[in-house]
């Protein structure tokens, strides 16, 4: 059902001019239709967000929050979308470019809005290149972090860093941004690396020239060739994490550069929102879960005990996806895959069993995160480096994005719904 627009954003209007029907199908902010499935909650009832009723009216309250911002549309985009279930990247199936398109070749999709032709993709290649290595000072800083120090932190640090060393940092025009945002997705994979060997007592290795992200990586990493197959898979996973409309990171972005703060704090911000164990963490967790676990034996009594306890399965359930994320078959697929490769099926195996039981006890399908954990573990990268490598791809996404808001910027600024004391009064402090 398609209501006509009744009012503008934020007028006041009464309750007693809706119906029922109608309330549960209108968007917070724009007040035009949203699926019907963003506005029914788990029980049934229906979520009513952001409506100025009669009480309202009276000064009582000014408004109502919709806990989440689930199902509140905050910003027009035309980087990626997910209707009815389905992913595209610029109008690309998430599918068709996973299974034809080159990370690289994706980046230039979400920056430029069009696949490159063959000297663009050189073009920016090169550029990537160029850019690969990152500054000295930055390297050196490195080296001072703990040993122990999250991964996570650690990137979000360095990247923060980046900007003491670019004199171009707070060139606000566009041409200055888009070469920073290449910037960025040259360097994130070399800081990483680097972090990984420094903390080990190795040296960085420098970054190769004229090879792709993944293999590039993968070579910073370990100092070897990586195998064919490894950098394959790599950068599928990177394909398919490198944008994912308004999810949270990207929002974290959105919101800091639409102070017209610059890309380096923006990309700063969107990792500190990674980090978090629903959102970007989840793949890292879902390795602790596995490595919990043990073997494929354990792993009916481990999730049913989990279940029972209401605990929340990593790897599992997804704000916007309800039937399913359309990632997630083609992680399982390469996590069968590189399982046969080597020999070693348990971890998938063990995936495949509790996706079986999760899915049939709670309806929950599988995410993103849930097989990156065996692909992974499966191309011996360190459990901690996967939520890392996961910014290695969205980078491109947040980066996209950043570009987007610069161009048509307004400041990101709600309302909260407040509900604490009213009237109080300054005590003196002898008297409190
Ligand atoms: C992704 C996620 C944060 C979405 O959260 P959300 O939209 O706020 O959904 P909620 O957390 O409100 O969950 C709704 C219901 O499903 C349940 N649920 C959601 N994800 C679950 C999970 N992974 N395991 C078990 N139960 C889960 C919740 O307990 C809740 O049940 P209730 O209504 O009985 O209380 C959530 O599914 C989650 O925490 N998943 C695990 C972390 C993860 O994999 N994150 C990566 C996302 S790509």
């Amino acid at each position: 059902m398609l209501l006509e627009p009744m009012v503008r954003c934020g007028e006041i209007i009464s309750e007693k001019n809706i119906n029922d029907a109608d309330k549960a199908f209108l968007c917070p902010y724009l007040f035009t239709s949203v699926p019907k499935s963003f506005m029914i909650k788990g029980d049934g009832t229906k979520r009513i967000p952001f409506i100025v009723n009669e009480s309202h009216v009276k000064g009582e309250r000014t408004m109502t929050a919709t806990k989440g911002l689930e199902g509140i549309v905050a910003a027009a985009s035309s980087i990626s979308s997910i209707i009815d279930g389905v992913l595209t990247y610029r109008g690309i199936d998430i599918d068709d470019l996973a299974e034809n398109a080159t990370f690289e070749e994706v980046a230039y999709l979400l920056w430029y809005g069009k696949l490159p032709t063959r000297s663009e993709l050189d073009g920016l290649q090169k550029q990537l290149d160029e850019f690969a290595a990152v500054p000295q000072g930055v390297i050196d800083q490195i080296k001072l972090y703990p040993k122990d120090t999250n991964s996570m932190a650690a990137l979000r640090t360095a990247v923060s860093s980046l900007a003491l060393y670019d004199a171009s940092a707070n060139d606000m025009s566009p041409e200055a941004n888009q070469v920073k945002a290449i910037k960025l997705q040259a360097q994130l994979p070399t800081i990483i690396a680097a972090f990984a060997r420094i903390r080990q007592g190795l040296e960085p290795v420098a970054p190769k020239q004229g090879v792709s992200i993944a293999y590039n990586f993968l070579y910073m990493l370990t100092g070897k060739e990586p195998a064919e197959v490894a950098i394959k898979a790599l950068d599928q996973a990177l394909v398919l994490h490198a944008d994912h409309e308004l999810n949270a990171s990207t929002f974290a972005a959105r919101v800091t550069v639409a102070t017209l703060s610059d890309i380096y704090s923006g990309v700063t911000s969107a990792i500190g929102a990674l980090k978090g164990p629903l959102h970007g963490g989840a793949n890292e967790a879902v390795m602790v879960m596995l490595e919990e676990i043990g073997s494929a034996a354990n792993v009916e009594s481990f999730i049913n005990n989990a279940l029972a306890n209401k605990y929340k399965i990593m790897g599992f359930g997804h704000r916007v996806y309800k039937n399913g994320d359309p990632r997630a078959k083609h992680l399982q697929k390469m996590s069968r895959e590189l399982g046969k490769l080597t020999g070693n099926m348990e971890l998938y195996e063990m995936s495949v069993k509790i996706e079986e039981l999760v899915t049939g006890q709670k309806g929950l399908k599988p995410n993103v995160d849930f097989y990156s954990a065996s692909v992974y573990t499966t191309l011996e990268i360190p459990r901690d480096l996967f939520t890392p490598i996961f910014a290695i791809s969205r980078v491109s996404g947040w980066s996209a994005h950043i570009l987007e808001q610069y161009q048509d910027n307004r400041l990101i600024r709600p309302r909260a719904d407040y509900v604490g004391p009213v009237n109080a009064k300054y005590i003196p402090i002898e008297q409190r």
